[in-house]
């Protein structure tokens, strides 16, 4: 049996109702099939600590980090606090600095969930997102010259290496032999070119490597229609860290609510612990009632399974969650429903088989 150590940094509003209905959901599961059990240690960094510290984390905070196997993040953020002050003082040095290089985002319509898209079934919606977490067009080059003067210049650079760019091409095609074998390359190499025209090379001699995988080239404005308009064409979906960003915002939607949608970033060599987590933000609209739904928290916990290897354990609780979702019973309101956010999770782990 094998022990897992935790972080847990359950951070801001309702980050910290549902890390600890996610975590009830991966324990039962850990109980389960008796192969693994998870040892959790809770980190108190958030916007709260902030205001207490002057500080979004300890300042040997990614030192204590190091040893964890993984990280589990409910969300950081509050009103009290400046948004740049908390993602660059706890969310961008963790995801820098371990390395975690791939944005890892499924886009599913469940079964049983309204999705906007009104002649589209689950049987349509099944892509991966694979996002570029470290480079590209959010590595921070750039500046302003002659500021506030109508001769002002502004530059923001975006930077595509040959280790970067081919590592997370690599990667995708990797994903995309576990599944339909079909790659989706998110470019704009008619506008950008060097920057896409490179990644464009980079994806055709990795493409050697992956004869059985039959990879197509989108630009990404095409492509976002495809979203919408064709999404049973697209599996995996590779693309550079903004183009990533914004296509799955709109996968997210279509997933029918923000309660859903979960991301990993993820360090593949393990050289560092990788971080899961929702995708949505600490909702402070709604903190405070347990009417979060912790279905998207649940989703990252399940990714969280998969890296470790416990694969059997994730898809238990993948099927346990469909099936409360299809049920239609026990859902929290964004999904139309009346439940608590622990009355979900306890429905999701009495799900799970005996
Ligand atoms: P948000 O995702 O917190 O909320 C947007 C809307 O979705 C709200 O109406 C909220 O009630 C609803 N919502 C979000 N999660 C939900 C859930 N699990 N169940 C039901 N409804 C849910 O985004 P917003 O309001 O823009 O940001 C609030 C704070 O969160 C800000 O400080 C922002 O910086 C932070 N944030 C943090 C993120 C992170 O930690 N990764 C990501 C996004 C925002
Ligand atoms: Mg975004």
């Amino acid at each position: 049996m094998h022990n897992y150590r935790i972080a847990l940094i359950p951070g801001d509003g309702v980050g910290q109702e549902v890390i600890p209905a996610a975590l009830r959901v991966l324990n039962r599961a850990a109980e389960i099939t008796g192969t693994f059990s998870l040892s959790t240690h809770e980190f108190p960094w958030s916007c709260e600590f902030y205001v207490r510290t002057g500080a979004m984390m300890d300042a040997d905070g990614l030192k204590k980090l190091t040893d964890f196997d993984s990280i589990f993040l409910g969300a950081v953020g509050y009103p009290n606090v400046p948004d740049h002050i908390s993602l660059w003082g706890l969310l961008l040095p963790i995801r820098q600095s371990f390395d975690q290089y791939v944005n890892l985002r499924p886009i599913k319509l469940l079964p049983g969930i309204k999705g906007p898209l009104r002649d589209k079934s689950p049987a349509d919606i099944d892509m991966l997102f694979i996002r570029e977490n470290t480079e590209g067009e959010y590595c921070g080059h750039g500046g302003r010259l002659h500021v506030g003067t109508p001769d002002e210049v502004a530059t923001q650079t975006a930077v595509f290496t040959r280790k970067g760019t081919e590592r997370i091409v690599r990667y995708a095609f990797d994903r995309a032999r576990e599944r339909r074998k079909i790659l989706a390359s998110c470019t704009k190499s008619n506008a950008l070119n060097y920057s896409m025209v490179f990644w464009d090379e980079v994806v055709a001699d990795v493409s050697h490597d992956y004869p059985d995988v039959e990879v197509t080239s989108y630009l990404v404005d095409a492509l976002s229609a495809r979203m919408i308009l064709r999404p049973d064409t697209l599996d995996v979906v590779v693309a550079s860290n903004l183009f990533g960003d914004i296509l799955t915002d709109l996968g997210g939607a279509l997933q029918g609510s923000l309660g859903l949608p979960a991301s990993g970033n993820i360090n593949p060599e393990r050289r560092y612990p990788s971080m899961f987590e929702p995708v949505h933000g600490s909702a402070p609209d709604i903190s405070g009632t347990n009417s979060a739904n912790p279905l998207a928290t649940i989703w990252a916990g399940i990714m969280m399974l998969e890296q470790l290897g416990e694969t059997e354990a994730a898809s238990l609780v993948m099927s346990a969650m469909e099936r409360v979702v299809a049920g239609g019973k026990t859902l929290t309101a964004d999904l139309g429903g009346s439940s608590t956010t622990s009355e979900v999770a306890q429905a999701v782990a009495d799900a799970l088989p005996v």
